[in-house]
């Protein structure tokens, strides 16, 4: 049975962290007898030896607390920053693993970090991994801890949104985080009862967004929320993409290809400020007064949901259970309610999308909300 286990966690912050080590940690200890060792800040804690023993004392009280109390980290094994070079530091990661004679580590984290955990686990070391995200885009699982609470601060968001634009007779655009998915537009649109919801999924086109608003003004609503996530992308500019994307991979020479990566740079800093400039082409296209509201971290910050607290006790406690019969090299996942252990090459390299059969999809569009495409 394994005896020393590290534990980590990486990528951008979610509440119900906290809950998660200390459900591994109290299952580990008390059920199992392992030792836990935490690294600070991601990967980098591990490649700079900074750990903390995880006893009882040090995950008491945590299960409400929002952030994580190992900190975090964006930095990737392969690609460490060191002095003014990136470095693939997997092997300098490995060395810490043994000297801490480490039965195994585990992952808490996004789809990030699970592909950088796959790394880890192709040195040698025996890898488990837990599924956060407020994105809830990482494959094989129903949801991911973070989810719920951001779900939560972005449908109260838009709830409140609904009072200030019905007074002023405005349009009001929220954006949502959720990175390339729309889990998070899509399901406090819905929730908030959002009269727009505009995600990566579903290219919109500015014309039809307008007409649906002028449609609920010609009923005698004249104001309208649009819930729009961080990710989605006109119909123009998904084709422009597009064609970007066919010449780098057409790109024959070594030159070839770095200029077309290039203008796929420059096209994405251009796309920086998508959600200000459909503000002003609404504002065009309806005469209606504008305002866009970014809601931004806020949506990552604080106290975890009772929902997350749940989800992650039950995939912390069930990573202690992998832990103890020594089955590595998978994230623990939800489907439809119970916890699985999935190997981690089904997980990495693979984004989950919105599909366009999802029930949020089929109640939005049957309560009459405009998905921006048609
Ligand atoms: O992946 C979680 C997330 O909050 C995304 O929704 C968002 O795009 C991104 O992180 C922000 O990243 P950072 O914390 O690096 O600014």
């Amino acid at each position: 049975m394994a005896k020393y286990v590290g534990v980590l966690t990486a990528g951008g912050d979610t509440p119900g962290l906290n809950a998660a080590l200390r459900a591994l940690g109290k299952s580990a200890m008390g059920e199992y007898d392992l030792q836990l060792i935490g690294f600070y800040d991601g990967f980098r804690g591990l490649m700079n030896d900074r750990s903390v023993i995880l006893d009882e004392q040090k995950l008491s009280g945590i299960l409400t607390f929002g952030g994580t109390i190992l900190g975090t980290s964006r930095d990737k094994p392969h690609r460490m920053p060191v002095g003014d070079k990136l470095m693939d530091m997997t092997n300098a990661m490995l060395e810490i693993y043994q000297k801490h004679h480490l039965d195994a580590l585990v992952c808490i984290g996004g789809g990030g970090t699970q592909k950088n955990a796959f790394r880890l686990m192709q040195t040698g070391m025996n890898v488990i991994t837990i599924p956060k995200t407020i994105d809830r885009d990482i494959a094989m699982t129903d949801t991911t801890i973070g989810f719920d609470t951001a779900l939560g601060i972005a449908t109260d968001a838009v709830d409140r949104l609904h009072s200030t634009a019905h007074s002023h007779h405005r349009i009001v655009l929220v954006e949502l985080m959720g990175h390339n998915t729309g889990w998070l537009a899509l399901g406090a649109g819905v929730a908030g009862g959002a009269d727009v919801i505009l995600i990566p999924e579903i290219p919109y086109d500015p014309a039809v967004i307008a007409e649906a608003i002028l449609d609920r003004v010609r009923s005698g609503k004249r104001f309208s929320i649009v819930a729009i996530s961080e990710g989605a992308t006109s119909k123009k500019s998904a084709a422009e993409f597009d064609v970007l994307c066919k010449e780098k991979k057409n790109a024959k020479t070594k030159e070839e290809k770095v200029k077309a990566e290039k203008k796929i740079e420059t096209w994405q800093r251009s796309q920086s400020n998508k959600t200000m400039a459909l503000a002003q082409e609404l504002e065009g296209l309806t005469g209606l007064e504008t305002r866009v509201t970014i809601l931004g971290y806020v949506q990552r910050g604080g106290t975890p949901s009772a929902g997350d607290r749940l989800l992650a006790t039950e995939l912390g406690t069930a990573a202690a259970s992998l832990l103890a019969k020594e089955k590595y090299g998978c994230m623990v996942a939800v489907h439809e309610e119970r916890m699985e252990a999935v190997p981690l090459e089904k997980v990495v390299d693979r984004r989950k999308m919105v599909p366009m059969d999802h029930a949020w999809v089929k109640a939005a569009k049957r309560v009459g909300t405009c998905l921006g495409d048609e």
